[in-house]
């Protein structure tokens, strides 16, 4: 069974599912914005186009007919996903899962309104005027997010009216395309987040992952681990929120159901029909198949018997703090000879402040104390600087 993947975003998520996907004999034709990308440099060939340009997009179809298109990102013209199903092509996990993703208003309404998840209380604005208004409804503190962006762009907390003008302007800054929309959402006092990467399968049921704990800072996160501690009656309710907004998107492949766990319940938040970053902790081995294996199989339609944890384990980020290019590493050696340790680099050819560029991975014996595998990731992390 040789398919043919055209890799829309090739980032280093697309890179360990290129891999994954190599490992089985597979093709994939891998596409971003530059030459170079991380996922390129493993995949059988490659295009260069922006991925929100309709035209460009229907031409590398054209050109390739691949058996499926996997989206890695969000900025795609996802309006044309439903076409290509027309087609006989397998977007994964659906056209409709990848287009109502990119906008966040589509999937709350979905989640709040068909779904009845329980959600952070929300409201829409399409104005500085109405984001006052809005905020007044939903009380404060708030957060304000324009409704195409992520990695947390233009995304602020108003604490008090005199935050207002600023959260508006920042979103518009912060805003993917021309949408002049954000949401206000409640700020959820969460006690923690999670990741419950979930697997939808053609045939057989919808499988669960041990949920991910993870740590966000400017928009992005900093350390993720397995398991993360959840009371049995919170999780129970992820996968209950989780199997029924994976199945109303539909498609078979893994998404990342993002939560927030409260003192007062389980919040959805939101939703990534593909891997997810945080989702890098189960590189350290955390179980029986990564989350790029799964989403493979997945979408390949190959029977998953199960996922197991099989270790403890935690992901840091390694990140640049300048701008620049072909970037060097020292401390490769240290980190290199930490017990219970391993990292990637991603090869990203150049850098700016806070870019990812690689991530270090620790593990232990499952059941072991997690905040000590968390630490060791955040201290061998340390250890990798950019020249
Ligand atoms: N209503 C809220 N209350 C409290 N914290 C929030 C709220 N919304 C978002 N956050 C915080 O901001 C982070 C990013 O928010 P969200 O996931 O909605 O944005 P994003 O831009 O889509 O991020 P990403 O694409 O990286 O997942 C969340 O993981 C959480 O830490
Ligand atoms: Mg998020």
């Amino acid at each position: 069974m040789n398919k043919k993947f055209l890799l829309l975003g090739s980032g280093e998520l697309g890179k360990e599912f290129v891999i994954a996907a190599q490992r089985i004999g597979q093709t994939v034709i891998a596409v971003d914005s530059y030459a170079g990308a991380p996922a390129m440099q493993v995949a059988h060939g490659f295009e260069v186009i922006n991925m929100l340009d309709g035209a460009a997009l229907d031409a590398i179809v054209a050109k390739h007919r691949p058996d499926f298109i996997v989206p890695e990102i969000e900025a795609i013209r996802t309006e044309r996903f439903y076409d290509y199903e027309r087609q006989g092509i397998t977007v994964v996990p659906s056209a409709k899962a990848a287009n109502f993703t990119m906008n966040r208003k589509a999937i709350r309404d979905l989640a709040t309104k068909e779904l009845g998840l329980r959600t952070a209380n929300y409201r829409y604005a399409t104005s500085e005027a109405t984001l006052q208004q809005a905020v007044s409804e939903v009380g404060m503190p708030c957060v304000v997010k324009p409704l195409m962006s992520s990695s947390g762009k233009g995304q602020s907390t108003i604490k008090s009216e005199a935050d207002i003008a600023r959260a508006w302007q920042y979103a518009m800054e912060g805003s993917r395309g021309d949408v002049v929309e954000v949401i206000v959402e409640a700020f959820v006092n969460f006690e923690s987040e999670i990741t419950l990467l979930t697997v939808t399968q053609h045939q057989g049921p919808t499988l669960f992952c041990p949920p991910i704990g993870h740590r966000q800072e400017r928009g992005d996160y900093q350390e993720s681990w397995q398991p993360a501690l959840v009371n049995v009656t919170a999780l129970e309710e992820a996968k209950m929120m989780a199997g029924k907004v994976t199945e109303a998107l539909g498609g078979a492949g893994i998404f990342g159901v993002e939560f927030f766990l409260a003192k007062d319940g389980v919040y959805f938040s939101e939703l990534s029909p593909r891997p997810h970053d945080t989702g890098m902790v189960t590189l350290a081995g955390t179980q029986n198949f990564n989350e790029f294996e799964l989403h493979l199989r997945a979408i390949l339609g190959l029977p998953i018997s199960g996922i197991h944890l099989e270790r403890a384990g935690a992901s840091a980020v390694i990140l640049a703090h300048h701008t620049g290019e072909q970037p060097t590493f020292s401390g490769l050696a240290a980190i290199a000879s930490l017990p219970k340790t391993d990292f990637r680099l991603f090869g990203k050819p150049s850098t700016r402040p806070y870019r990812r560029m690689g991530v270090a991975l620790c593990y232990d014996d499952a059941g072991t104390d997690i905040a000590s595998v968390v630490e060791r990731a955040k201290e061998a992390a340390a250890k990798v600087t950019l020249d």
